[in-house]
């Protein structure tokens, strides 16, 4: 598949675009990104999202840290970027796991120039594994697919939540590699896409992305999950992660939780697609440990959509009223049926710690 969402300006090598996700499926525009600052921005403010883009895009903002420091206090300066970057968002663990493998490959080299150079290489390496961890995750994932419609006749539902699409990576997506793959093998197949408010990453991003290559899907409301399971209109649920600990639960989009005991009340396999680098090795507890990130309250209190034209934003409560926006909730380990990454398809997380260590 041909896509990108984060790519160096091809005239200024101090420039990085990324699509500007806040407008689509409307509109279709890009942000220019030229300093560690406005990478922090493109990552607080949403303009790009998804746990290994905002990762990338973190790189790429160590790459300007390099261009914007002084030979003389170069590391201090560095340090101070990579902090800043950090706080951008809390959740997913891939932004400090990209600045962490910068800050490491910066070290190596001493003099600035150098540094620049392999800060630059480097964040372009960073996103180009990730495309090839995606594919790969499809290439395992696709087999729980396969293996569905082996045995079904009609189309295989897949139930996702968020967007874990190529959207959220570089290329592919996580969740939805294996679906992408199920769809150039031509198996039968059939999306159903939540709509993830507050900020309706479904209903925006994978339905865009589903629509934009002809892959059959049906936007649902968040609460349609159950029922649908209930009603045997769901074969499998796969959804991506922001982190993962090595006990196994997965933090993810708001109400990702719910699914997984929708589906294990059914006996409906649910499933993580992650690569190896949402994987947080340092907890074990996820529902203690895993900082949830709290958004701005009028996320939920108004909704943004399509009106004469125009994009605009709705308010949905009376303006008084207050409201609550967690960004992300826990499924504990004990309601996933598995682990698909670049590695392969896995029932617990410390079989890959494992197989590292080997
Ligand atoms: O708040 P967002 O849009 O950054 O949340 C994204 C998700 O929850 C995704 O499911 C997750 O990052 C996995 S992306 C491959």
């Amino acid at each position: 598949m041909e896509n990108t969402t984060i790519w160096l300006d091809k005239q200024d090598n101090r420039k990085v675009c990324v699509i500007d996700q806040r407008y689509l499926p409307h509109k279709f525009c890009t942000f220019e990104i030229t300093c560690v600052a406005e990478a922090a921005t493109a990552i607080r403010d949403m303009v790009v999202r998804g746990a290994p883009l905002i990762g990338v895009t973190a790189a790429y903002g160590m790459y300007f840290a390099t261009l914007e420091a002084n030979a003389d206090s170069c590391e201090q300066d560095l340090q101070t970027a990579a902090d800043t970057l950090a706080k951008t968002r809390p959740t997913a663990v891939n932004l400090k796991w990209a600045i962490h493998e910068q800050l490491s490959a910066i070290s190596e080299v001493e003099d600035l120039e150098s540094k620049r150079q392999v800060a630059l290489r480097n964040a372009q390496k960073i996103a180009n594994d990730d495309t090839a961890a995606c594919k790969k995750i499809g290439e395992h994932g696709v087999e729980l697919i396969r293996e569905i419609s082996a045995k079904k006749s009609g189309p295989v539902n897949i139930l996702t939540h968020c967007n874990a699409g190529w959207l959220a990576c570089i290329n592919w997506g996580t969740a939805t590699s294996p679906i992408y793959h199920a769809f150039l093998e031509n198996i039968p197949i059939h999306v159903w896409v939540d709509e993830t408010r507050p900020r309706n990453q479904g209903a925006n991003l994978t339905a865009w992305e589903m629509q934009q290559r002809g892959v059959p899907h049906t936007v649902i409301v968040d609460n349609t999950g159950g029922h649908l399971m209930q009603h045997g209109l769901v074969d499998i649920v796969i959804t991506g992660a922001d982190r993962v600990t090595r006990g196994g639960d997965a933090a993810n989009k708001i109400g990702t939780y719910l699914k997984a005991l929708a589906a294990k009340d059914n006996d409906i396999p649910f499933y993580i697609a992650l690569p190896t680098s949402t994987i947080d090795w340092q907890i074990e507890d996820g529902v203690k440990e895993i900082p949830i990130e709290e958004r701005n309250q009028d996320e939920v209190k108004y909704i943004q959509g399509l009106c004469d034209g125009e994009i605009k934003k709705v308010l949905l409560t009376p303006p008084e009223s207050p409201a609550k926006n967690y960004g992300f909730d826990v499924t504990p380990a004990r309601l996933i049926t598995g682990f698909i990454t670049e590695e392969g398809i896995h029932d617990k997380i410390c079989q890959l710690q494992k197989q590292e260590n080997n």
